[in-house]
């Protein structure tokens, strides 16, 4: 049984397919660890056949249906095009290109209409950057443009093939950016050097879905973050915004801050709460 192939099974899904294999092979390993009885049945099955066996296509569906609720869930239909829209936006780097391109993933979409809005209030508190860093960023580097000032770029999330496409971003736009695919559930140690002389770090709606991960995590990955402030936000609506979600969801995040840093304002759009965060040093 080779972990490999299984991987590039569970990657044949549109909405997974950007994702590292690595990443993949990882959860497959760590279910079968799990599943011994599972295991033992895929390693006796002949490997012609092994597609076949109904634990191989339990196994594809539980692994898929994690990287669909870390990562899959907020691809959106139009995601493949974002490479065309980058080309145009070559052309022309409208506002209206940009957006085109942050309509292509589900967080960005959310926020759309609040960008300019959102950047304004928190500089206003932390003052215009020189560096921002921007873990498990989605596309929201693309959001850019709604800045108004034009800060040195670190972004970093799961898939080296979305952070491609961002350093093809910032190379178009001659801004001084890098890129990093990161597991920050296991690769946080690298944030200490990577955030070392970085003014803003962003960690827009990216705890509660890591948490889900692994248990207190937060605890692990503030600590190595070295830059001045941390902008962390949570959805206040489930995606599509169907649903509400309680406050009281975060109260585990408001304690957490009140034992370890300090809070230095909070505000509320139409569906995000964002916290300024000053980290004492
Ligand atoms: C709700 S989206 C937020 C995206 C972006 N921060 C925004 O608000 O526009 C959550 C992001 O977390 C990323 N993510 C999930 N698990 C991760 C992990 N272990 N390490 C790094 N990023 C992760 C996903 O790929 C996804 O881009």
């Amino acid at each position: 049984m080779e972990i490999k192939k299984i991987a590039k099974d569970v990657l044949k899904k549109k909405e997974l397919k950007n994702l590292n294999e690595k990443f993949a092979e990882e959860k497959i390993i760590i279910f079968l660890k799990e599943n011994p009885k599972i295991k033992k049945k895929l390693e006796d099955a002949d490997e012609k056949t092994l597609h076949k066996k109904k634990e191989y296509k339990e196994l594809i569906k539980e692994i898929r249906n994690q990287l669909r609720i870390l990562y899959g869930v907020f691809i959106t239909n139009d995601y493949s095009k974002r490479e065309k829209y980058l080309e145009e936006l070559k052309e022309d780097p409208s506002l209206d290109n940009h957006k085109k391109i942050l309509l292509c993933h589900r967080s960005s979409i959310e926020r759309i209409d609040d960008y300019e809005e959102i950047y304004k209030k928190i500089f206003s508190i932390t003052g215009k950057p020189k560096k921002v860093l921007d873990l498990a960023c989605g596309l929201n580097p693309i959001s850019y443009i709604f800045m108004n000032c034009k800060p040195e770029y670190f972004a970093s999330d799961l898939s080296k093939k979305d952070m491609d496409f961002l350093q093809k971003y910032f190379d178009i736009m001659k801004i001084k950016g890098k890129t990093k695919d990161l597991d920050l559930v296991k690769d946080y140690e690298e944030l200490k050097e990577i955030s070392k002389d970085v003014n803003i770090t962003f960690l827009f709606k990216a705890l509660d879905s890591l948490e889900t991960i692994k248990k207190n995590i937060t605890k692990e990955i503030m600590p190595n973050i070295k830059s001045k402030h941390i902008i962390v936000s949570f959805p206040t609506a489930s995606i599509g915004g169907r649903k509400k979600i309680k406050k009281e969801k975060r109260n585990w995040f408001e304690k957490l801050i009140k034992k370890s840093f300090s809070l230095e304002h909070s505000f509320e759009t139409k569906n995000e709460f964002f916290y300024v965060i000053k980290v004492d040093r």
